[in-house]
């Protein structure tokens, strides 16, 4: 493993898949929920280790639209997970000089959820050594769903022509809107699948699977991917220079 990751090629920003917290409380017997609580604390070593690696942006995958479908119990408990996460965690975020800040559609999460997430966003607005985005009711699709409808409205009202759209113009209106591509993609749990994550946005992103599972996922886990990024060639469809 390289000395000084720094001195080589960091990515600016990673993404994480966060899975296999419910695989990790089954292994051990325990309720679904508990393997959720298990990742809080994957969450607060990795955004740690992602700070000490001079990482700028870290997203993490924390509820997909689609995660709705699971049992009333679990999606509770995740939810209520996450308002108790923002008021333990702040005040070391803002120590830490975190800025945290949610992207996805908040319009079907709970009212109770919105406050916290104002409450977390307001919080740390000021933080300046990395920028943390969970992805919360997100997914891809929905994501660009909502984009097309922006740009249609635009061009129906007449302050967007349809020919002046281009790549850009889609990504200012994703609600990634204020962040760059992430440079590394790291799915944890073993399965081979983005699940409805970030896929405009990976477009060049480099990817990294692991088996371990999300609660097990530490500083080495986080310094292995870290590592293999850095072996990466990434040409972006050009030729390499002699
Ligand atoms: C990921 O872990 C966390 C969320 C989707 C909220 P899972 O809950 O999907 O864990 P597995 O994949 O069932 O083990
Ligand atoms: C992806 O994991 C969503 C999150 C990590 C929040 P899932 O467990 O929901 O994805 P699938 O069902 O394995 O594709
Ligand atoms: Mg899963």
């Amino acid at each position: 493993m390289a000395e000084n990751i720094k001195d080589k090629k960091t990515p600016c920003h990673v993404a994480i898949i966060m899975d296999g917290n419910g695989r990790w409380a089954q292994q051990r017997g325990l309720e679904r929920p508990e393997g959720h609580i298990a990742g809080v604390e994957a969450v607060r070593r990795v955004l740690k280790a992602a700070v000490a690696e001079g990482v700028k942006y870290l997203t993490l995958y924390t509820f997909s639209t689609e995660n709705w479908g699971r049992p009333k119990e679990e999606v509770d408990a995740i939810m209520e997970l996450f308002c108790k996460s923002v008021v333990a965690e702040t005040p070391e975020l803002k120590a830490q000089g975190v800025r945290a800040r949610i992207m996805g559609d908040r319009s079907a999460l709970s009212e109770k959820v919105n406050h916290y997430i104002d409450r977390i966003e307001n919080e740390t607005a000021e933080g300046e050594r990395i920028t943390l985005i969970f992805a919360m009711n997100y997914s891809s699709r929905h994501e660009l769903t909502e984009t097309m409808k922006v740009l249609a409205q635009k061009v129906a009202e007449g302050s967007l022509r349809a020919e002046e759209i281009d790549a850009a113009t889609i990504s200012a209106n994703l609600y990634s809107c204020d962040y760059p591509d992430p440079d590394l993609i790291i799915r944890t749990g073993g399965e081979y699948r983005l699940s409805n994550f970030l896929m405009w946005q990976a477009a060049y992103s480099e990817l990294f699977f692991t088996p371990t599972l999300w609660p097990d996922f530490d500083h080495d886990s986080l310094k292995e991917a870290l590592e293999a990024y850095s072996g990466r060639n990434r040409r972006f469809g050009l030729v390499e220079a002699k």
